[in-house]
């Protein structure tokens, strides 16, 4: 499913990141997609084939059903309690096609449901409770931190110090990095749970939304890297690894709604919820199939579908509401 993005609308981002390196000031509020996504080529280069983020992974399949809860809790096709199925991409995150699969960062688990119905919800996962970026405009601003102003050739230090200084005054935006660093990278794609970590709005049965994050639980249990494994399992572990365990029987997770409670902050995905807040248990994502190379019908999918299915809205975290026409904009430029 490709979603052509208009020429003229891709020559403003151009215009526009031009603009952003010419001043050196600071990325926009709210910034389009556009912009946000010439940052990513800004910083790693253009986009050809491969995704900008977590461009290595392995495609996947199976399917997904409701728990009843998972049917009272939202009107959504996906949980009416039938059978969807499941196309599913484990990725690792960063923006190297061939990042190690040992190195600290995020594992992702992205999966489009196609209900009976022919209804389609998509969604992509990370192995962190939290994001690295509170705002759009703060992950735009880390990007071009990075990124070689064309004038120099070289890293703009000015925009690195004002990015630095963010960060400094805004220390949340470190949680990620400070859970990676405190938890060892997942073993197995299938022993991690893998958080959505945006909040959304599901309207239940009973006509009322209620706000709410998930999580992937694995029925495997929770098993990490020890320091020795992370030296000497290489590069290319778990793609093989998972194919193994999946010819053994389905890897299975739980899906998990977690409720906020009284302060908790709906908007801001660098925040973790506390752990002792209300949870319900809403379906079962079942991997029955593993494709045996790279490539597969994930390929062309961005994981973030621009219409929300009713009955599990966005929220007004600006983060979430800043992906899904980005990720379309990154798709149009890696399809041929
Ligand atoms: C402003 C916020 C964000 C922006 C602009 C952004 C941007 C992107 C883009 C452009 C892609 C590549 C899409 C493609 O070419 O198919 C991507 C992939 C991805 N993003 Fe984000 N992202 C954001 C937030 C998040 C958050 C909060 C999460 C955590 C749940 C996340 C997890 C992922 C994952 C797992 C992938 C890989 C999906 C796959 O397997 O294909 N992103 N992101």
């Amino acid at each position: 499913m490709t979603r052509p993005i208009r020429p003229s609308v891709l020559r403003a981002g151009a215009v526009a990141l031009a603009a952003v390196f010419a001043t050196a000031t600071p990325a926009p509020a709210q910034p389009d997609p556009e912009t946000i996504v010439n940052a990513f080529e800004a910083a790693l280069g253009p986009i050809r084939t491969h995704r900008p983020s977590h461009p290595k992974g392995v495609c996947a399949a199976g399917h997904f059903t409701a728990t009843p809860d998972g049917t009272r809790l939202s009107v959504a096709p996906v949980f009416s309690g039938q059978r969807n199925n499941a196309i599913i991409r484990f990725g690792v995150a960063g923006a190297n096609p061939n990042a190690s699969d040992s190195a600290r960062g995020t594992r992702g688990l992205s999966i489009r449901f196609e209900s009976p119905t022919g209804d389609l919800f998509e969604m992509a996962n990370i192995s962190a409770p939290v994001f690295g970026a509170d705002k759009p405009e703060t992950l735009v601003n880390g990007l071009l931190s990075r990124a070689n102003d064309p004038a120099t050739g070289r890293p703009n230090p000015e925009r690195a110090a004002a990015y630095a200084a963010y960060v400094a005054a805004n220390p949340t935006v470190g949680n990620q990095g400070r859970y990676l660093a405190a938890n060892n990278p997942p073993a197995s794609f299938a022993t991690t749970p893998y958080w959505g970590v945006n909040t959304f709005l599901f309207r239940g049965q009973d006509g009322q939304q209620r706000p709410a994050r998930w999580v992937f639980e694995p029925r495997a249990g929770t098993e990490r890297l020890t320091e020795a494994q992370m030296q000497s399992l290489g590069a290319n572990f778990l793609a093989d690894e998972l194919r193994r365990r999946v010819g053994a029987g389905p890897v299975e997770f739980d899906m998990v709604l977690q409720f906020p409670g009284q302060g908790d902050d709906l908007l801001n995905p660098t925040v973790a919820w506390p752990a002792d807040r209300p949870r319900t248990v809403v379906g079962r994502l079942t991997v029955t199939s593993v494709e045996a190379g790279a490539g597969g019908p994930c390929d062309p999918i961005s994981f973030m579908i621009l219409d929300q299915a009713p009955g599990i809205e966005m929220s007004d975290d600006p983060v979430l509401q800043a992906r899904a026409a980005a990720y379309a904009v990154s798709l149009s430029r890696r399809t041929p």
